[in-house]
């Protein structure tokens, strides 16, 4: 029986936007990375595959209420590399704002610290707020962004392979420190970048950093099959999950690539009885009045909903290609399939507005958490899941000791680490 891969994205007190509220959250101390350092400490403990890290380049105060991302990523898993031994360590990097010789050169530095632990997950960004702090005015359109995505992506492929490790040979009595045989100047000249030399921190093509890539719309799974290792995905529901697994599937088939990982955002509250597991969300949930979250689905679904009964099915949604207003197309597909497949009420609908929207929500006890997990995996609606944890580091922690053990036991997750890195935990080959 194979066995999934489990991942988890570190962010704040916890993915809930209002976990840092709770009495005891340990929102004054996400500033200490010793915090982050037991976070990561916690997952290997788990034997999971990776720790992850999203990023924002502003402070999305405005609407968490709190400061939400704190320190720079890469700088993050410097420190990790050495408290760590096992656990693969992934940067949310975007490739809207990075220039890729300067992401390759760090992520070469820290695939070296961390002995090939690590891995980037490329983004296009998000918002315009972020773009005010790079001279921009606002964020380019989505498909200019995925454009300079996939030439940002192929820039450090070439770079990775342009300096191998041969080229170092050290010969202090011939005085040569390099033998440059083995350096290939990229001479890259394109639309967003030229870039003429070659990396200056040697690579071997086989040890090249691992490539992630979160986001869902068409332009996004076309650099998904064609350049990653995999994905971490959205999906409210399994048929979506299906479906989206199969779309990369095939595209990746055309691209002649092994299909990349499909991970979707997974949230669970797991508690000994289903009660004391639905108490927790419901405490975090209350947080969130009714009237935000309808102020929230508004702005997802660019229309006022106002008068929208609660206990009445949602009405049927217009195609994204109808809409007047800029809104996120991948969430606006998710809430419009989920109403449509699940024939949801506007109160259910809600409902899934309090916790990260649009990713997955299990709240059980051990063996009902577990069961939907292998339940989504034997039916090839993922290949594993990225765990995001309402509250840090408690419903982890919960998570690690309730969950993780019938994994193992059914066989469906490691009982120990075979293997030192990233691609070895995920069992991918870096051929390109
Ligand atoms: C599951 C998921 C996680 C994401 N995480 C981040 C992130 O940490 N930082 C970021 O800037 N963008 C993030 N994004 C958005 C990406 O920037 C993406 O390139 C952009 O929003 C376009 O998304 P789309 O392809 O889904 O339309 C994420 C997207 C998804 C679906």
């Amino acid at each position: 029986m194979s066995e999934m891969h489990l991942t988890v994205l570190y962010y704040s007190t916890g993915l809930h936007p209002a976990s840092w509220r709770l009495p005891h959250s340990h929102i004054d101390e996400v500033g200490d990375i010793d915090f982050q350092v037991k976070i990561a400490q916690l997952a290997e403990k788990g034997k999971l595959d990776a720790f992850f890290l999203g990023d924002g380049q502003y402070i999305s105060g405005e609407e968490t209420g709190h400061i939400s991302y704190y320190f720079e990523p890469i700088t993050v898993l410097a420190a990790l590399s050495r408290e760590t031994q096992y656990i693969g360590l992934i940067s949310t990097i975007s490739s809207t704002f990075y220039e890729p010789y300067l992401a390759a050169r760090m992520l070469s530095s820290l695939q070296q610290l961390s002995q090939g632990r690590i891995g980037a997950n490329i983004v296009t960004s998000q918002f315009d707020a972020e773009a005010h702090n790079f001279s921009m005015n606002h964020l380019p359109p989505l498909e200019q962004r995925y454009a300079r995505a996939d030439e940002f992506v192929t820039v450090m492929k070439k770079l990775w392979n342009s300096f191998t490790t041969e080229a170092i040979i050290n010969d202090r009595d011939k005085g040569e420190g390099l033998d440059s045989q083995y350096i290939h100047p990229i001479q890259h000249n394109g639309d967003s970048f030229k870039v003429d030399g070659a990396i200056n921190i040697p690579t071997s093509a086989n040890d090249r950093p691992l490539l992630f890539q979160a986001g869902t719309s068409l332009p996004g799974r076309a650099l998904a099959a064609k350049h990653v290792e995999a994905i971490f995905s959205i999906a409210w529901n399994r048929q979506d999950a299906q479906d989206f697994r199969a779309d990369i599937h095939h595209r990746a088939e055309s691209e002649q690539r092994r299909p990349p990982l499909v991970l979707p955002g997974l949230t669970v509250y797991v508690d000994e009885t289903y009660e004391q597991a639905a108490q927790l969300k419901a405490q975090l949930d209350d947080f969130i009045p009714l009237a935000k979250r309808r102020m929230q689905l508004s702005k997802a679904l660019g229309k006022d909903i106002s008068d929208w009964d609660l206990d009445a099915r949602v009405p049927q949604l217009p195609d994204y290609s109808k809409l007047t207003r800029k809104v996120t197309r991948s969430l606006y597909e998710a809430i419009k399939r989920a109403c449509e497949e699940e024939e949801l009420s506007l109160r259910q609908l809600l409902d899934r507005f309090g916790t990260w929207v649009g990713h997955k929500t299990i709240v059980g006890t051990p063996e009902q958490v577990a069961q939907e997990m292998i339940d989504w995996y034997e039916t090839d609606a993922c290949d594993g899941f990225m765990l995001m944890p309402p509250t840090y580091p408690e419903s982890f922690e919960k998570f690690v000791d309730l969950v993780i053990p019938i994994l193992q036991e059914r066989g469906y997750f490691r009982k120990m680490y075979s293997e030192h890195t990233l691609k070895g935990h995920l069992n991918r080959e870096v051929l390109d």
